[in-house]
């Protein structure tokens, strides 16, 4: 590590916060900054304001080395620091399916106007192509006199719930846009992953830019595929999960992301397609805007598809039907429900009438917050209590597990919906469940 390379991390979300903590690790001296004080004031008493597995405990020991701080002074960070990481949101818009860049200007304009010393400012938030070059001219226009500053982009790549592992050893590292300047700071900044054999892609602004998005649109879209098949094998009598088994044993295709159901959720896949279909349409490219919109279309579909499931499983209507709802949060491994598949579910039944009950092992809190009408279990167990019918719409390891003969006892009717294909309908069938799956055969 070279002597005093200060590192500033703007924005302590999922991407700063595990950033920020990281580039400690990897021996740099970080100040992670945000404008919520909150979050500012839980970090850096050492508490991750979110689950994240692993980071509560790289969090304290990198702020009890004292090189990581937190504070939600940016002018500050902006004078202090050397490489400057932009991981602020960038939200879809309320109005259109475009993403909301004001959190982006805002922190670029202040590291800008606020350096004193040559720097580095790096793009990691996800933003459309187009966006960097633009940033540039915002720097220049701002930047005082006799500093020395330049903008590239490093997309992040990481997973909610593998988030540390996939910030420390990533499968690339994208570099757009840098000069020989920049390139040597950043190749100084990931020594550690890049003498692990990281491979580093040197490149421009809007390739960079674009290889973030067409990342999430690719795996979007794998799983859009695989539940436009698992339609095609409902109506002809086939396992989508015995059929994506054998598709996986094709190296060209891989077995990651095609575990049909009810579809992506969270606070990056829906967002980046769409704001990318947008920003296709808007370039003129609209065969991709044209092949997003249905990948979009599929995946929502799903939503649906589980919804009417739930309606002919009950005899055609939910109204004042107990409904029992596992899980909360987009995935596994996460309390993160931005725009979650089984709290969209969950919301649409209670809207028809139904009373259901949730319970989600870390998401019960942030789900209870966004959606305080729907009623909260505090076990699995208590949720299937007295129920008609049980959907499991998230699949955390402890429902893969649930002993399908004793729960049976405790539900009303004992009927289950998987929605995640992650069940064995005989073993549910044999403790006497009616059981109904995506893509799944009806016997
Ligand atoms: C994603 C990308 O994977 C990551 O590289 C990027 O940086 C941010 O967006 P994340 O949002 O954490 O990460 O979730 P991911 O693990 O990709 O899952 C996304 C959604 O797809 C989840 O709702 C998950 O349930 C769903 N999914 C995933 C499926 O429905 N089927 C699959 O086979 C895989």
């Amino acid at each position: 590590v070279p002597a005093g390379l200060k590192i500033s991390v703007y924005g302590t979300g999922y991407l700063g916060a595990t950033h920020a903590v990281s580039m400690a690790e990897l021996g740099f001296e970080v100040m992670g900054v945000d404008t919520d004080a909150n979050k500012v004031a839980a970090l850096a008493a050492g508490k991750v304001p979110f689950f994240e597995p692993g980071l509560p405990e790289l969090l304290e020991k990198q702020l009890a080395t004292g090189r990581l701080t937190f504070s939600t002074d940016l002018e500050e960070a902006a004078r202090w620091g050397d490489v400057h990481f932009i991981c602020v949101g960038t939200p879809q818009m309320k109005t259109s399916h475009a993403a909301n860049l004001g959190y982006v200007e805002a922190a670029t304009s202040t590291v800008a106007k606020n350096l004193t010393k040559n720097g580095v400012i790096v793009g990691k938030s996800t933003v459309p192509v187009g966006t960097a070059a633009r940033l540039r001219e915002l720097i220049a226009g701002l930047t005082p006199e006799g500093v020395e500053v330049d903008l590239l982009w490093n997309p992040e790549f990481l997973r909610e719930g593998k988030a540390v592992d996939d910030t420390l050893h990533p499968d690339r590292i994208v570099l757009g846009g840098t000069n020989a300047r920049t390139e040597a700071i950043m190749r100084e900044v990931y020594a550690g992953p890049i003498a692990e054999g990281t491979p580093v892609v040197v490149t421009d602004l809007p390739t960079a830019e674009l290889v973030k998005v067409s990342a999430n649109a690719f795996l979007a879209t794998k799983i859009s595929f695989i539940n436009a098949i698992a339609g095609v094998c409902e109506a002809a009598g086939a396992d989508v999960t015995v059929l994506a088994d054998a598709l996986g044993h094709d190296v060209r295709i891989g077995r990651q992301f095609l575990d049909a159901g009810l579809g992506f959720g969270g606070g990056c896949l829906p967002k980046d397609i769409r704001a990318l279909m947008h920003r296709s349409n808007e370039l003129g490219a609209y065969r991709a805007a044209a092949l997003l919109q249905q990948v979009d279309e599929i995946n929502m579909g799903q939503r649906e598809r589980v919804i009417d499931m739930t309606m002919e499983a009950l005899g055609g209507s939910v109204l004042n039907r107990r409904i029992c709802v596992l899980g909360a949060a987009f995935k596994p491994l996460t309390d993160d429900v931005r725009d979650s598949p089984a709290l969209n579910v969950a919301a649409a039944l209670h809207l028809r009438g139904a009373q259901v009950t949730v319970f989600d092992p870390e998401a019960g809190d942030t789900a209870r917050a966004s959606f305080p009408t729907l009623s909260y279990a505090t076990s699995a167990e208590e949720a299937v209590e007295g129920t008609d019918v049980v959907l499991m719409l998230t699949e955390w390891k402890q429902f893969t597990s649930l002993d399908p003969a004793a729960l049976a006892k405790v539900a009303t009717s004992p009927r289950i919906i998987d929605a995640r294909g992650k069940l064995d309908p005989a073993e549910w069938r044999a403790a006497g469940w009616e059981f109904r799956g995506l893509g799944r055969t009806a016997a």
